[in-house]
């Protein structure tokens, strides 16, 4: 669509029009554009001479938009017509949906940045299923305000029951949606009631009329103005001194100097300047259009994605979303389809549907696939990671649009919830994910293990020391690696604090973190077994399921779980870090032994107490084992 600056004081409204076949949404369109003297007297004069020879009484206003309508038939398909119009208060942008069967398709396409919508209800006919589709779908888009124009009360002879009626119905059913603030008015678009000027044939009408409330409805605050998200649209170089980004701004504010970072890639720079058509300015706005030139030469590219280091959105390639879809041909799971989402395009399959919602009684059915109109929740998988919010936080980043690749249909808009977290789902992510970079092999070590044993004079293994926070892993472990030293033993040594300084720098405590903490340990002291080396291993990795994933990786006999055992209390007591202190007062989350579980092993092939047995005492047990297991001589 043309997109409108809005640089100049007066403020700018986006809003959009549905209702049912008839139910007079050009007519009120008309009514609006005429009466704020949007239309050229010979517009008028031909409409009226229309009017008059069909033998109306009334100048069709509808036929107004008719014109229109036909000039834009002769484009290609066009689902949405915007409209402008202007009053000495605003500009506003009518996001007219035409189209008599698709409703939903073009309010769903027309509604995307709409601020508020209108919906139109017959007087005649009361609230229908297509009234309360609407207003769902006002509600899953997120449009801030709505407004419910009562028509056609000329036709009811302006009966106030049958407005009450009206509103009493819709109430009832709105409140179960999520819409914060929707009023209603009783209008005749025809006759102009409550269209621009009020009506003396509503007395029991108190309210504003349908344009004043379009004037004076406050949207500044629904805009997202605290995460700054700008898709690159493309980049511009018209010259070799000049390379600037351009795009819209989907959401927050930027100022040069400030720091921003480019995704997928990471890389950081600062906004060196911000140029648009009117020169270059000191602050932009989401909804804004503009071009940004950075401080450094940093790769970007059309689809990327600029924000701020310590605000970043959501990265994923599977999501859950409220779809609704739009085409004849029913969903299929089967096929891939296209997913536009804001300056990306990617594959994507639809991977689960969760269910459909009646529109009606808003309750939630099972389902196999969606047909035309149909709305519901589903799981979506595409092929390129997306950079999205949820789209309550952010509709501009969290919708999108699905398009049938063959026909080249838009067949879905969806809405973007968030990440999948079932904890099902990150079960089988890790255990399905082979772990292993593309077009790699596993190189032989030059010298074998058989080798390194040899010459060593011991065989290889892993001493794995699992034990709480001050049990006294550490100490015992040190202690057996000197005693191991000293006999001339090759080791190495891997230890929780350590590799969390660096190697594992980016892991905290959560169980997902602490799971690649261990698996990522584990794989090193993979390759220093493999290298003839006795590893040990200092970890408190409090989970079964982490201790038993690093055991395979290793041949039988080889891998020597030692657990060291030590009541938590006696723990808390030593609490040589202090940690256990600030675990209690909550300042440290997610401590184990006091907000964290610690699961014991069952089968360790050593314990060593340490409330009952001195240092010396539990290492001669560990090297006792390790001698009667023919690790070491
Ligand atoms: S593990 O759970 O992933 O195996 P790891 O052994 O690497 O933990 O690190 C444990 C060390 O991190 C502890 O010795 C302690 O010094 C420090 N630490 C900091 N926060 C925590 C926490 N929430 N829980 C346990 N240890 C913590």
């Amino acid at each position: 669509m043309p997109d409108m600056q809005d640089y100049s004081n007066k403020s700018l409204l986006r809003f959009t029009t549905t209702g049912s076949v008839d139910d007079g949404k050009s007519t009120l369109i008309g009514r609006l554009l005429f009466e704020t003297n949007c239309i050229f007297e010979d517009q008028y004069a031909s409409i009226q001479k229309t009017s008059l020879r069909r033998g109306q009484n009334e100048v069709d206003l509808s036929l107004l938009l008719d014109g229109l309508a036909a000039e834009r038939e002769q484009g290609i398909t066009i689902d949405v017509a915007y409209r402008y119009f202007t009053t000495p208060r605003r500009k506003f942008i009518i996001a007219d949906t035409p189209g008599h069967e698709q409703y939903t398709r073009n309010m769903v396409t027309g509604a995307s940045t709409a601020e508020l919508a209108i919906i139109l209800i017959d007087a005649r006919n009361g609230v229908m299923t297509q009234s309360k589709r609407h207003g769902f779908l006002v509600s899953l888009l997120g449009i801030p305000h709505l407004i419910v124009a009562v028509n056609k009360m000329d036709l009811v002879d302006y009966s106030k029951d049958v407005y009450d009626s009206i509103v009493e119905e819709y109430s009832q059913f709105s409140e179960k949606l999520d819409i914060h603030d929707i009023v209603f008015i009783p209008v005749s678009a025809l006759a102009g009631d409550n269209v621009v000027r009020r009506s003396e044939k509503t007395p029991w009408y108190d309210g504003h009329t349908l344009l004043h409330m379009l004037e004076t409805v406050h949207v500044q605050a629904d805009k997202n103005l605290v995460d700054f998200r700008f898709p690159v649209q493309y980049v511009s170089r018209p010259n070799l001194d000049f390379r600037g980004f351009a795009g819209r701004i989907a959401s927050g504010t930027i100022r040069p100097g400030e720091e921003i970072a480019v995704l997928p890639s990471g890389k950081t720079s600062k906004v060196k300047s911000i140029v648009t058509f009117e020169g270059e300015r000191e602050e932009a706005f989401a909804g804004q259009s503009v071009m940004l030139t950075l401080e450094d030469e940093v790769d970007v590219s059309r689809g990327d994605m600029l924000v701020r280091v310590n605000n970043l959105p959501q990265a994923a390639n599977t999501f859950e979303a409220i779809i609704c879809w739009m085409d004849e041909d029913k969903l299929s799971q089967n096929t891939h389809y296209l997913i536009k989402h804001t300056t990306n395009t990617t594959k994507a399959f639809i991977t689960k549907i969760l269910y459909k919602i009646d529109v009606n009684t808003l309750h939630r059915e099972d389902a196999a696939s969606f047909e035309l109109n149909e709305i519901g929740r589903v799981e979506i998988k595409t092929a390129q990671k997306l950079f999205f919010d949820s789209y309550k936080q952010n509709r501009a980043t969290g919708n999108f649009i699905l398009i049938d690749p063959v026909t080249n249909r838009t067949v879905a808009a969806g809405m973007i919830r968030g990440v999948l977290r079932s904890i099902k789902e990150v079960q089988s992510e890790e255990s399905s994910i082979p772990r292993i970079s593309p077009n790699v092999a596993w190189e032989q070590g030059f010298i074998t293990r058989a080798q390194w044993e040899v010459r060593n004079g011991h065989k290889s293994a892993v001493l794995w020391f699992t034990g709480l926070s001050g049990s006294g892993k550490s100490t015992v472990a040190r202690q057996v690696g000197r005693e191991l030293f000293n006999r001339g033993c090759r080791i190495m040594s891997l230890d929780g604090d350590n590799v969390r300084h660096g190697l594992c720098g980016d892991l905290g405590f959560s169980a997902r973190d602490r799971s690649e903490n261990i698996r990522r340990v584990g794989h090193a002291a993979r390759l220093f077994f493999d290298q003839g080396a006795i590893a040990v291993c200092t970890f408190i990795s409090p989970f079964r399921q982490d201790r038993t994933y690093v055991r395979q990786l290793f041949p039988a006999g080889h891998f020597i779980e030692v657990f060291v055992d030590c009541d938590v209390d006696v723990c808390k007591k030593r609490d040589p870090k202090g940690l256990y202190k600030k675990a209690e007062t909550g300042e440290i989350k997610e401590f184990t032994g006091v907000s964290s579980p610690y699961e014991k092993p069952q089968k360790a092939e050593v314990t060593v107490d340490t409330v009952t047995m001195s240092v010396e005492e539990s290492v001669a047990t560990i090297i006792a084992y390790l001698q009667k297991n023919g690790i070491i001589t």
